[in-house]
C-alpha cells in the first residue's frame, strides 16, 4: 500500500475506482453518496453523515449536527468493547477517536468501506444502497488478529430524526413529546408520527441475535455523557431502553467470542418504509410489518448482501462503459473515466439539496442547477434525464418564469423563493436540447406538460420553450439586453434588491425598483447560445419559420451585446439599475467579470471580429490564477447597496472573486471554440481534484470531486475549496474535456468529432456508447497541432466532414480520426 505523502491524505485507487483515505482526521470530512434513486445517504470518512428518503427535508432518516463539536456526528456507528479490558474503540474511529493501530477509508461508487484496528482487533465495515432498495447496509467483518481468543460486545448507533429536519431543529416544544418505538426480535422501529398522519416508519435491524438493545439517547449516554464515551459502552450493558419522546435512538448489543484468527460478521439494516393506508397498523398501534420483515429477512443473509454489492459494482461498471477514455493525462483518465462521472450522478439525483453543506432543508430541486446537472448525466441514463425536464417544466409557470427551485416529494415551486431569476427558463432549453442530441428523440417536444402542475394548464413542451423566449423578449431593458430580474446566474448579483437590513435574505427578498432596469449581458449572451439551439431543434422538426425566427432573435439579440455589452476589452456583465455598467474598466471594483467572456464566447458572439479572442485574454490577464479562474476582478472590498448580496462577502470568497468553478469549465469551452487546447488543458488541470490532491493541505476538500469553490487570492484562505460535491461545475467539466477538449460531442445529426487538445498529444482515445451503436475511436495528432482533423475514416472508409453517423445498429464502430493542418 502506497503511503500517503506530501500533503496527501490517501490515494486513488484506480483499478478498483476507489479512494483510499488512509488517516481519520482528514482537513473536513471527505464524504461519499450511497444511494443511487430513492434512499439517499452521505457517509464520511469516519462514519459520519445523515440519510434520507427522497426529500431531505421532510423524510429525515437521521439527525446530523451541522456544524457540532465533536465535528461530523452523530453517523453509522458501532462501537466494539473488549469485554476482558473494558476498552472501547469506534470502528470507525469516530466518535470515540481512539487513535487506530491500522486505519483505511475506500470511497468507492455507491459504497465505503471503513477498516481499522485497535488492540489486535480488526473491523471492516461496508456501507451500502442496495439498488432498488429504501434501506442501506452495514457489514461488519470483525476479526481476531491477536494470539489468543477475544471476548467482545458490539454496540451499533444510530440517532432517528423526527422526520421534518427544520421542525426537528427548531420545535423543541413539540417534538421533544413526540418520539416513540417499537422493537420486536432483533429489529428497532422509529415510529413517530405513525400513528397519526405518517404512513411511513425506519427500522434498524441486525442478523445476530442481539444480547440488549437501547432506543433512548438518555439512557444510552448516561447522564451529561458523550457519544465518545456512552455509559452503556463503559460499562458493556444495554439498558433495553424504550423511549418515549426526548431522543430516539437505535442501538444493538451483540456478543462475540472470536478464536485467535476467526472472523465473525454482523449485518445491520437502517430502512425506509411505507405502508398503504388501510393496512397501517397490524394490531391497536402496532406498525404492520409484514413486508418489512421478509426485506429484513432477505438483506441479513450474507449471500444477498454479497449478491447486492455486486450488482452495484455492475450497475456501475455498466454505467461508466458508456463513456471511457484513454488519454496521455492520467488525471483526465481517472476523472472522467470514474469521480467525475461518479459526481455528475450525484447532482442530477440531489441538485443543490443535501451535501455537509447544504442542509437539505432550505434548498430543493433548483431549476437552473438541475437543467445544467442533465448536460453531464444525459449519457447515463437518458430516461431519467427525460423525466426530470418534464419535472422541470411543470414547474415553468404561464407566462414563462419558472420557480427558482421545487420540492423533490411534492415536484411544486417552492413559493418562499418564487421565480424572477430571470435566466432560469433558458436553461431548460439547453437541456431539452442536449437530451435530444444524446438520444435522437424529439418525441419529448410533444409531451404534454401542465404550468405550475395545474390541470388544465397542459401544452407541448415544445411550448414551453417557446415560452422561456417569450419571457426574456417581453422584458427587455433600455438598451435591449433581457432584464436580471432578481439575479441571473450569479444568484449574488441581486440588482434590484437595495437591501439594508441584515435580517433580510438576499435570496428572498423583494426586488425594490419600481423601473427595473437592471439588464444582464449574461442572460443575453445565454440567450443567444439558446435561441441557437432551438433553431436547431425547429429546423429538424420542419418547423422552417420557427427555425428562421430563433436564427433571427439570436442574431438581434448577438448584435445589441456588440453594441452595448462590449466594453473594449472584454464583454460587459451588467446594468445596474440606474443604468451605470458593472464589470467595465470604469468600474472602481469588479471591473471584468468571468461569466460574460464564458457564455458570450460559447454563444459565438464576437467570433467574426475578434472580440472572443480578446475577451479571453482579458480573462487570461486579470482572472486566472495558478488555482483556477476567478469570478470577477477585483473583488469588491465594501457592500454595495445597488450590487446586492455580492459584496457581502469578504474578498476572495464565494460570489465574491472566489475562483466559483462552475464558470471554469465555460472558459475551457470557449479556449477550445477559439482553438487554444494548451491553454484550455491548462485551465482544466488548474481547477482538476486529482491534479489538486498533491495539495490537499491547502484544497482541504475530497479530492476526488469538485468543490462549488476555491477561495481567491484576494482571500487570507487563497486555494482552501469549499461546498464540495453539489456543484454545476460536475457536469460542465465532464462536458468540457469530453465533448470539447477530446471534442466527442453529441450532434442533432450524429456523433460531431472536433478535439481541441495539448498540442504535445500524440493523440487519444474514446470509447462512447451513443444511441444505440458503440464507437471506437481512436484520434490521432502526428502533427501535433491542438485543432483541426483533416480526415475522419469509419470502419475503415472516410467520410465527408467531422460528423460520426448514428448507427443505431447495437454494433461496434471504429472510427479513426487523423487530426492536423489541412
Ligand atoms: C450563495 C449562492 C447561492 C445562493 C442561493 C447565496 O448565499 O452565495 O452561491 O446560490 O445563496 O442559495
Ligand atoms: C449556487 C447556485 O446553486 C447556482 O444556481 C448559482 O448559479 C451559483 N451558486 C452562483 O451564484
Amino acid at each position: 500500500m502506497p503511503e500517503s505523502e506530501g500533503g496527501k491524505y490517501g490515494y486513488f485507487d484506480d483499478a478498483r475506482r476507489e479512494y483510499v483515505i488512509l488517516r481519520p482526521d482528514t482537513p473536513t470530512p471527505w464524504i461519499n453518496y450511497l444511494g443511487q434513486e430513492d434512499y439517499f445517504a452521505m457517509i464520511s470518512n469516519t462514519g459520519g453523515g445523515y440519510s434520507f428518503y427522497r426529500d431531505a427535508r421532510f423524510r429525515r432518516i437521521t439527525r446530523y449536527r451541522y456544524h457540532g463539536v465533536p465535528l461530523d456526528q452523530p453517523g453509522r456507528y458501532v462501537y466494539v468493547r473488549d469485554a476482558e479490558s473494558g476498552q472501547y474503540w469506534g470502528a470507525t474511529w469516530q466518535p470515540v477517536k481512539r487513535p487506530p493501530e491500522f486505519y483505511e477509508c475506500r470511497h468507492g461508487l455507491g459504497y465505503t468501506i471503513i477498516t481499522t484496528r485497535y488492540s489486535g482487533i480488526e473491523s471492516q465495515v461496508t456501507y451500502f444502497v442496495p439498488l432498488g432498495q429504501t434501506l442501506e447496509v452495514w457489514r461488519l467483518k470483525i476479526t481476531n488478529r491477536r494470539d489468543r481468543p477475544a471476548k467482545l460486545q458490539l454496540f451499533s448507533y444510530v440517532e432517528f430524526c423526527l422526520w421534518d429536519a427544520l421542525d426537528d431543529m427548531t420545535n423543541f416544544q413539540r417534538n421533544l413529546s413526540l418520539a416513540e418505538v417499537e422493537v420486536e426480535g432483533s429489529a428497532i422501529y422509529h415510529k413517530t408520527g405513525y400513528r397519526e398522519r405518517r404512513n411511513h416508519f425506519a427500522f434498524f435491524a441486525c442478523s445476530e441475535r442481539i444480547a440488549g438493545f437501547d432506543t433512548s439517547r438518555d439512557e444510552f449516554l448516561g447522564s451529561y455523557k458523550s457519544l465518545e464515551n456512552p455509559i452503556v459502552v463503559e460499562e458493556g450493558r444495554s439498558r433495553n431502553s424504550i423511549v418515549s419522546g426526548w431522543y430516539p435512538i437505535g442501538s444493538h448489543q451483540v456478543n462475540l467470542e472470536l478464536a485467535p484468527g476467526e472472523s465473525r460478521e454482523a449485518i445491520f439494516l437502517l430502512g425506509y418504509a411505507e405502508n398503504p393506508q388501510d393496512e397501517k397498523f397490524e394490531a391497536p398501534n402496532k406498525i404492520n410489518k409484514s413486508r418489512v420483515r421478509k426485506v429484513i429477512e432477505e438483506f441479513t443473509r450474507p449471500s444477498r448482501v454479497d449478491e447486492a454489492f455486486e450488482q452495484l459494482k455492475q450497475y456501475w461498471g455498466r454505467l461508466l462503459s458508456i463513456l471511457q477514455v484513454e488519454t496521455p493525462d492520467e488525471h483526465v483518465n481517472r476523472m472522467v473515466n470514474i469521480w467525475n462521472q461518479y459526481q455528475c450522478m450525484a447532482t442530477f439525483n440531489l441538485s443543490r439539496s443535501a451535501s455537509f453543506y447544504e442542509s437539505g432543508i432550505s434548498r430543493g430541486i433548483g431549476f437552473r442547477d438541475s437543467n445544467q446537472d442533465i448536460l453531464g448525466f444525459v449519457h447515463m441514463i437518458p430516461e431519467r434525464a427525460r423525466e426530470r425536464i418534464l419535472d422541470l417544466a411543470a414547474t415553468q409557470l404561464p407566462d414563462g418564469s419558472c420557480y427558482h427551485q421545487y420540492q423533490p416529494i411534492t415536484k411544486r415551486g417552492n413559493k418562499e423563493i418564487g421565480s424572477g431569476f430571470n435566466d432560469d427558463p433558458l436553461w431548460l432549453v439547453l437541456s431539452v436540447a442536449a437530451y435530444i442530441k444524446e438520444t435522437g428523440d424529439y418525441s419529448i417536444l410533444d409531451e404534454i406538460v401542465p404550468y405550475d402542475n395545474t390541470p388544465g394548464t397542459e401544452e407541448p413542451l415544445y411550448k414551453h420553450l417557446e415560452k422561456s423566449f417569450q419571457y426574456i423578449l417581453e422584458r427587455l431593458g433600455p438598451h435591449g439586453l433581457p432584464l436580471i430580474g432578481h439575479a441571473d446566474w450569479n444568484d449574488c448579483l441581486n440588482l434590484n434588491v437595495f437591501s439594508t437590513s441584515p435580517d433580510e435574505s438576499f435570496q428572498t427578498a423583494p426586488d425594490r425598483t419600481d423601473g427595473k432596469t437592471a439588464e444582464s449581458v449574461f442572460i443575453a449572451g445565454l440567450f443567444v447560445l439558446a435561441a441557437k439551439e432551438m433553431a436547431a431543434i425547429a429546423e429538424r422538426i420542419g418547423r422552417k419559420s420557427d427555425a428562421e425566427k430563433y436564427r433571427r432573435l439570436a442574431d438581434e439579440m448577438a448584435k445589441r451585446v456588440l453594441e452595448h455589452g462590449w466594453d473594449g476589452e472584454w464583454f460587459l456583465r451588467a446594468y445596474d439599475a440606474f443604468g451605470r455598467k458593472v464589470g467595465s474598466r470604469e468600474c472602481e471594483e469588479g471591473k471584468i467579470f468571468i461569466e460574460p467572456q464564458g457564455i458570450c464566447v460559447m454563444a459565438g458572439i464576437g467570433l467574426d471580429n475578434g472580440y472572443t479572442v480578446k475577451a479571453l485574454d482579458s480573462v487570461y490577464k486579470y482572472l486566472a490564477t495558478p488555482h483556477g479562474i476567478k469570478l470577477h476582478h477585483p473583488a469588491y472590498t465594501r457592500y454595495y447597496i445597488n450590487l446586492g448580496e455580492i459584496g457581502t462577502y469578504p474578498p476572495g470568497y464565494k460570489e465574491n472573486a472566489s475562483i466559483f468553478c462552475h464558470t471554469n469549465p465555460w472558459i475551457m469551452i470557449a479556449e477550445t471554440i477559439v482553438g487554444r487546447g494548451d491553454r484550455a488543458f491548462d485551465y482544466y488541470k488548474r481547477i482538476c481534484p486529482s491534479v489538486r490532491e498533491a495539495i490537499s493541505h491547502i484544497h482541504r476538500c475530497e479530492p476526488y470531486v469538485y468543490a462549488q469553490m476555491i477561495a481567491g487570492p484576494e482571500a487570507p484562505r487563497y486555494g482552501e475549496a469549499k461546498n464540495s460535491w453539489l456543484t454545476g461545475t460536475a457536469a460542465w467539466s465532464l462536458v468540457a474535456i469530453t465533448q470539447w477538449i477530446l471534442g466527442v460531442r453529441p450532434h442533432y445529426d450524429g456523433l460531431l468529432i472536433d478535439p481541441c487538445i495539448p498540442s504535445d498529444w500524440p493523440g487519444f482515445k474514446v470509447t462512447r456508447w451513443f444511441r444505440g451503436a458503440k464507437y471506437v475511436i481512436e484520434v490521432r495528432n502526428e502533427e501535433r497541432v491542438c485543432k483541426g482533423v483533416k480526415q475522419i475514416y469509419v470502419d475503415g472508409v472516410p467520410i465527408e466532414g467531422n460528423i460520426v453517423p448514428a448507427f443505431s445498429d447495437g454494433r461496434t464502430h471504429h472510427v479513426l480520426v487523423i487530426m492536423g493542418r489541412k
